[in-house]
């Protein structure tokens, strides 16, 4: 099945997807569906440089005890995890422990990792290891931005020395999930996320108009809780909380895929087409502040240089059979 994205836009105006990625710096708020995302990386061959965390479902502590407890569960002992942001730039911290448990990885009981995470330098991090591997890194972001904003406040040449920014968040024509229109990702921190957007790098946002899209089928779900492939068993254990939660929005016991399509379209682009479009946060609405507004209307010529600081590369279609199977075969299910 081809889910459709940002609407039906012409095939025109399709661009080329962004280079796979080779080396990824993963900034995540882990977090059921963060955990699920590493996981899917993890048995995809993906090479984590380090993992870096945020506050946003949890708070920042404790997303860097469940990150390295899920790296550590998978086998990916060698892979650092540097604790970030503890709030966002302009607002009071939220966490959503109701989405992913109280302990973040729903409550299952999963013993935490004791290997210790260096704490609260996160961004300082992210400079200094993209400056180490200039051109090569992925910074793959799927918590609130406010690590990678501070990034960019710290070095202003940060763009010019990754390889590309994939981001899971925002909610471009359609309904948000921390507000009518905010996605929680951005709505967390809209100031971070409007300095990631206007930065001159190549940047794919994966929102909700194309995530909201990848509930599993439940036969899909069943090969996951009934596989013996320790990857499967991990995700098994932690997302029973979240097929609670979306049950009622999905109508059946299965959950959709936000985190896991960042990682995957970040291994795997060509998963996708994608449309070059210039968007920006809402910074003031009474009622809008945090969402992603992008300029679809199409009367402009639309951009073609996704450095360009304001363009997004946004997914337009997405095969959901082909990354479902990706996703299985990953955990071996
Ligand atoms: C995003 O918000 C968090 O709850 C999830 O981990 C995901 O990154 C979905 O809106
Ligand atoms: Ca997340």
């Amino acid at each position: 099945m081809i889910a459709t994205g940002l609407g039906e836009g012409p095939a025109a105006r399709r661009v080329p997807p962004p280079p796979a990625a080779t080396s990824i710096v993963l900034d995540c708020d882990t977090g059921i569906d963060d955990s699920m995302a590493i996981a899917l990386g993890a048995g995809s061959g993906a090479r984590f440089v380090a993992c870096t965390t945020t506050h946003g479902n949890v708070p920042a502590a404790t997303a860097g005890r469940n990150t390295v407890t899920v790296l550590d569960a998978l086998g990916l002992t060698d892979v650092p995890v540097h604790v970030g942001a503890h709030r966002p730039m302009a607002q009071d911290l939220l966490t959503a422990e109701w989405v992913h448990g109280q302990d973040g990885l729903g409550d299952a009981g999963v013993a935490q990792s004791s290997r210790p995470v260096s704490g609260d330098l996160a961004p300082a991090e992210i400079v200094r290891l993209a400056r180490q591997h200039p051109g090569e890194l992925t910074l793959v972001a799927v918590g609130p931005l406010t690590n990678l904003g501070l990034a960019l406040l710290m070095a202003p040449d940060l763009p010019g020395l990754v390889r590309n920014v994939v981001v899971m968040g925002g909610a471009v024509n359609t309904a948000g999930n921390a507000s009518a229109v905010g996605e929680a990702n951005v709505w967390h921190d809209p100031e971070a996320a409007q300095l990631v957007v206007g930065a001159a790098w190549d940047l794919t946002v994966v929102g909700l108009e194309i995530t909201m899209r990848t509930a599993m089928p439940t036969v899909a779900i069943a090969r996951i809780e009934a596989s013996t492939d320790p990857r499967a068993q991990l995700v098994a254990r932690v997302f029973q909380h979240y097929l609670g939660v979306y049950e009622p929005i999905v109508g059946e016991r299965t959950c959709v895929l936000h985190d896991p399509l960042a990682m995957a379209l970040a291994l795997e682009p060509d998963l996708a087409s994608y449309r070059l479009v210039r968007a920006g946060i809402e910074l003031r609405g009474e009622l809008s502040r945090g969402q992603v507004v992008a300029d679809t209307r199409g009367f402009e010529p639309d951009p073609t240089d996704p450095t360009e600081p304001g363009v997004v590369r946004f997914v337009d279609t997405l095969d959901v059979e082909r990354f479902h199977a990706m996703f299985l075969d990953a955990l071996g299910a």
